[in-house]
């Protein structure tokens, strides 16, 4: 049997461009030098000795034991995000919600206090409005873009900001450099949740968050096959709080959805790149129809934070949002003369997906709370894929034409 014993090593991450990162960071080839990621389908690992397994797991000895811990697959995967958002360390997560959950979780503590903007995905605000209160985490939410009220909610015992930008679904923008600030001065850790900008387009590290928090289900897989989530901080967070706590809880990324997910990630600059290169052609071709409202898209020059998206974000993402006339009927109807872009609650396809936030993601709310997110009824999100741009345009206007 021919094997490799010494396969050649990768270049280090830092001396690679991000595209060539998304390929090559992280591979850990077996001694059978294969080209494609290894699927380690396993639960456990075997040791030499009762001696190397006591080692393990006091941490004298760099090994796997246990794939609730850690898994070979899933470092794989956990190297190439970490490389890709130039972190110090990450963690991967069964589900995006697991990530936005376990970030906060294995920090806080009753008593403590959480800053949040309220223009949230459904799913993130129920953790912080309902979940974190009944461990006695007190939260407040504010008008993310609004810098002052940051400032103004700000407590003694605040330990984390957290929010989303562009803001599901109604693409808002908020200034995460200078929420950052205002975080820094109140000794909390600031927490984004960069699913709608991907690692391509937006960098919340480098803009001054503590922590990132990614559903891989989104654009990492971008083919609409496996769940996962990942977190991304410093090594001493992940030391002081994370490693234990995911050890300890077990809300880990299953082998498979990280191979899955591994080869997701080779692609995603490419699709992200041509995504939201449509997205921004449909969104100026819908701009000024008539029976839209608006149009919403951050690269759009009437998006009322432009120049914040221009300066934070590389690319306007692969979503839009309009408002339809005739409220939800109207939006119906729109959604329901589609017949390529598929109503489906899900985003970052390669497929284009539409969904209706008022009786789906954000249905769990108030009229008064959507209204308060700017969730209204006549607005639908579009998540637009790999199509040719020009069949896109052919089913929006069989949408328009049922309005
Ligand atoms: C902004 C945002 N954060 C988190 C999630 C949760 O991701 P998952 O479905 O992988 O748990 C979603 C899902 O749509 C999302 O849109």
């Amino acid at each position: 049997m021919t094997t490799v014993k010494t396969p050649r090593p990768v270049p280090d991450a830092a001396s690679l461009r991000p595209e060539t990162r998304l390929i090559h960071s992280g591979i850990l080839r077996s001694q059978f030098g294969e080209n494609a990621e290894t699927l380690y389908l396993t639960q456990s690992f075997v040791y030499d000795t009762a001696e190397q397994s006591a080692a393990r797991f006091k941490g004298e000895d760099d090994g796997f034991i246990y794939s609730r811990f850690s898994n070979p697959t899933v470092a794989m995967f956990e190297e190439r995000i970490r490389a890709v958002e130039g972190a110090e360390a990450c963690r991967a997560t069964a589900t995006g919600m697991a990530a936005v959950t376990a970030s906060m979780l294995c920090f806080l503590k009753a008593g403590d206090h959480v800053v949040a903007a309220h223009a949230l995905f459904g799913s993130c605000r129920y953790v912080i409005e309902e979940l974190l209160p009944r461990y006695g985490i007190k939260t407040t939410l504010i008008e993310g873009t609004d810098l002052k009220a940051w400032e103004n909610a700000v407590r003694p015992e605040t330990k984390a900001f957290f929010l989303e930008s562009p803001t599901n679904p109604t693409l808002e923008i908020l200034d995460i450099a200078a929420i950052s600030k205002i975080a820094k001065k109140a000794k909390a850790l600031l927490i984004v949740d960069n699913v709608f900008a991907t690692p391509m387009l937006q960098s919340p590290l480098a803009l001054g968050a503590d922590i990132v928090c990614y559903s891989a289900t989104k654009h990492i897989d971008g083919q609409g096959r496996c769940l996962g989530g990942a977190i991304l901080a410093s090594e001493q967070f992940v030391k002081d709080h994370l490693h234990t706590f995911m050890r300890q809880t077990g809300p880990s990324m299953s082998p498979f959805n990280a191979w899955v997910l591994l080869k997701g990630i080779e692609t995603l600059q490419i699709r992200v790149e041509k995504a939201q290169d449509n997205a921004l052609k449909v969104a100026d071709w819908l701009a000024g129809k008539p029976k839209l409202k608006k149009v919403i898209y951050p690269f759009r020059k009437d998006h009322p934070q432009y120049e914040l998206a221009k300066k934070q974000m590389r690319g306007g993402s692969t979503l839009l949002s309009f408002e339809v006339e005739g409220e939800r009927a109207g939006a119906f109807r729109f959604a329901n003369a589609l017949r390529l872009i598929r109503i489906s609650n899900n985003l970052g396809d390669v497929k284009s997906l539409i969904v209706h936030p008022g009786t789906t993601t954000h249905q769990r709310f108030t009229p008064e709370a959507r209204a308060e997110m700017g969730i209204g009824e006549g607005l639908l999100r579009l998540s637009v894929g790999l199509e040719h741009v020009d069949d896109l345009i052919e089913d929006l206007s069989r949408g328009l034409a049922a309005v």
